[in-house]
């Protein structure tokens, strides 16, 4: 009815989509995220779910990271996170897998689950027979009072606020954020971080809301980039270290909201079978802003222009190197390479939802998909 489409009008807050605008309100979300816990001045990250759970956490002999869709990339991120910050053994795990393999859980294992929706199926049942094998569950989950967040013996809320397109995108960087200061929190409490760099990181993730506006900026050259190139068959997305995941993360996306059909690879894997797919009809997006893989993603690109293959590639401010290099930059505000996936994602989101809508693509609900998968 009329009023119903007023009343999505209003929900949509001026956007055409929800999508839109939940990619818009990331600099909100991250900041309602991080605020009440983190605190540069004094230097603390205040998180009851973490602090009671202190010392199981930080004498875990590993960390097990279950997780679906769009989380299970969060907790890719995670892995790199924890393991650099915390020196604990992680694995992430696709829930589906876990729940039939028999897979081995210790009782001082702890299991992060990762869920927006706190409902998906193959997460729950997973955790369930975890949590009976005498593993310590932590849910990172968006939805208060949801099945996964019940269940689990600890946790910390995302607070990304509702998220109502199907494709998960201000859920993902809230996931980022939690699973960044909780890491943050048990390596400072453990002692594998060095005070320095603690503080820095903390920095860091303070000024993320920041960068993730100036982001944003992106918006118009983005609808440009995917007018050029809404045509192709195909996509590969690539990536090295803390961005690897998130070439996944572009990949998905993409795949999701405008059925072009994307691989998201580790930068240098791509050697071993995605190079054979390279000519000049293939854009190949890099996720390569400045880190310590700088060089070796320099040479990557090198490789695929060398196959006449198209570079678009997402860099840091002055990267001159790649810039000159690339068919089309999306360059984001530099920050430290362990936060930088949260701004390295937001062109890759950007640049699903307008290539979606160049196809006349059904962005907010797209075919064959559900928002939570409740059954397996
Ligand atoms: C579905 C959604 C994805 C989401 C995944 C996991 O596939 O379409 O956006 O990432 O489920 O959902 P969860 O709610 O557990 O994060």
């Amino acid at each position: 009815t009329k009023l119903d489409m007023e009343l999505a009008a209003i929900e949509k807050d001026g956007y055409d989509h929800f999508m839109l605008k939940e990619i818009f309100e990331q600099p909100h979300t991250i900041f309602d995220c991080l605020r009440g816990r983190l605190d540069v001045n004094a230097g603390t990250i205040t998180m009851a779910g973490v602090q009671n759970h202190i010392d199981q956490i930080k004498n875990a002999n590993r960390i097990l990271i279950i997780a679906c869709g769009t989380s299970w990339h969060a907790g890719l991120v995670a892995e790199y996170v924890f393991e650099e910050l915390c020196r604990i053994p992680v694995e992430v795990e696709y829930a589906s897998e876990f729940r039939y393999r028999n897979p081995i859980v210790n009782k001082g294992d702890v299991i992060i689950a990762i869920s927006q929706s706190g409902e998906t199926a193959d997460t729950l049942v997973a955790l369930e027979s975890a949590k009976e094998k005498g593993a310590t569950i932590f849910g990172v989950v968006n939805v208060v009072g949801s099945s996964i967040a019940r269940i689990s013996h600890a946790g910390a809320y995302t607070h990304a606020g509702p998220e109502i397109g199907v494709a998960s995108t201000k859920a993902f960087t809230a996931q980022l954020a939690v699973l960044t200061m909780i890491a943050l929190k048990v390596g400072h409490e453990k002692g594998t971080i060095d005070e320095t760099r603690y503080r820095k990181l903390l920095k860091e993730l303070e000024e993320v809301p920041e960068k993730v506006s100036a982001a944003l900026k992106l918006n118009d050259h983005i609808k440009a980039l995917a007018e050029k190139y809404k045509d192709a068959r195909d996509f590969l997305f690539l990536g090295r270290g803390y961005n690897f995941p998130i070439a996944l993360e572009g990949a998905l996306k993409l795949k999701e909201i405008s059925y072009i059909h994307a691989e998201g690879y580790p930068a240098a894997e791509m050697k071993h079978g995605p190079i054979a797919l390279v000519d000049e009809t293939l854009p190949v997006v890099f996720v390569a802003t400045k880190d310590s893989y700088h060089e070796k993603i320099v040479s990557n690109i090198q490789e695929i222009k060398a196959r006449k293959g198209k570079v678009l590639a997402v860099i840091s401010e002055n990267d001159e190197i790649i810039e000159k290099m690339a068919d089309d930059v999306m360059i984001v505000p530099f920050a430290d390479e362990l936060v930088a996936p949260l701004i390295s994602v937001i062109p890759l989101q950007l640049l699903a939802y307008y290539i979606g809508i160049a196809k006349g693509c059904d962005v907010d609900k797209p075919r064959n998909l559900a928002k939570s998968v409740t059954v397996e």
